[in-house]
């Protein structure tokens, strides 16, 4: 039970790797406070995570709403231990085919992230855990995606400010920096099953391990990261993709020389 009597607080803890998280934080022990910005959507959430669990409409961009859910879950237990700011989303971004709002839309992912850790700051205890959510199309070069490169990106360079600025209060700031997730976020839910695990299975190719990243796995890696398993590890990227940045040569695409 790695995360015993710890207050956790996950934003976009509906669905995906945030729904994955909240539910490995209460069977390590924790109790999570999860947001998101449906009320059914959040209960139905309650009800997969178990009884260890609150959650709050709250939409990252709405600061007074984010404040509202920050308070109320460190007045429960007297302090948030650990902070997973995961509320994210994808924006295509081809060059040539991208409007401003549509630049702003996936750079306020960027701002939301920011102004939730801005706004735990006086709820967070010391010695707590912040865990900012990654991808590795920061560094990929992925072809139509920039705009959301970008943002991770810009997540990580964040990552290494807030360690700076919050290790004097004992305070860890770390990425976890996944691959190609098996979440709703890919839009597949309505494919016919057949067509969707054959979309997957062309997707995990990319990958050494010739799968894509289950959310349970990233849910681990936060895990770790919260937990005091990683008291030393401060500032740095967990990066949970199955091979496909560290050894891309080894992807079965790679090897059969198709376009990765
Ligand atoms: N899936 C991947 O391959 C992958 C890879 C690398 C990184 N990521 C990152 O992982 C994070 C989670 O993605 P996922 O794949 O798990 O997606 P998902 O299944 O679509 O879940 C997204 C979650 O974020 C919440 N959310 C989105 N915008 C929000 C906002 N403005 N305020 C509050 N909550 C918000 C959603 O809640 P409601 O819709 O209920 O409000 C939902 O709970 C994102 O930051 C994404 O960029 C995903």
């Amino acid at each position: 039970m790695q995360l015993r009597s710890k207050t956790a607080f996950v934003t976009g803890g509906t669905s995906g790797i945030g729904l994955a998280t909240a539910k490995a934080f209460v069977e390590q022990g924790a109790h999570v406070v999860l947001t998101g910005r449906d009320r059914q959507r959040i209960d139905a959430a309650i009800t997969i995570v178990g009884s260890s669990c609150a959650g709050f409409v709250a939409d990252a961009a709405d600061d007074q709403a984010m404040n509202n859910a920050l308070q109320q879950a460190a007045e429960r237990s007297g302090g948030i231990d650990v902070l997973f700011a995961n509320a994210g989303h994808y924006v295509h971004s081809a060059l040539g085919g991208t409007t401003r709002a549509q630049l702003q839309d996936q750079l306020a992912v960027v701002a939301n992230t920011f102004m939730t850790v801005q706004q735990a700051l006086p709820y967070l205890r010391d010695r707590a855990s912040i865990i900012l959510m990654g991808s590795v199309y920061a560094t990929m070069g992925p072809p139509g995606a920039a705009a959301y490169a970008a943002s991770k990106a810009a997540t990580a360079a964040m990552v290494r400010s807030f360690a700076s600025e919050l290790s004097p209060r004992g305070i860890r700031v770390n990425l976890v920096v996944p691959g190609a997730v098996d979440t709703p976020s890919w839009g597949m839910e309505e494919l016919e099953a057949g067509v969707r695990e054959e979309r997957k299975r062309l997707i995990g190719e990319r990958a050494p391990l010739n799968r894509m990243v289950s959310a349970e796995e990233v849910a681990k890696a936060v895990s770790f990261l919260a937990s005091d398993a990683s008291s030393g590890v401060q500032a740095t990227e967990l990066v949970v993709d199955n091979g496909t940045t560290g050894a891309m040569a080894g992807s079965p695409r790679y090897i059969r020389g198709e376009p990765t």
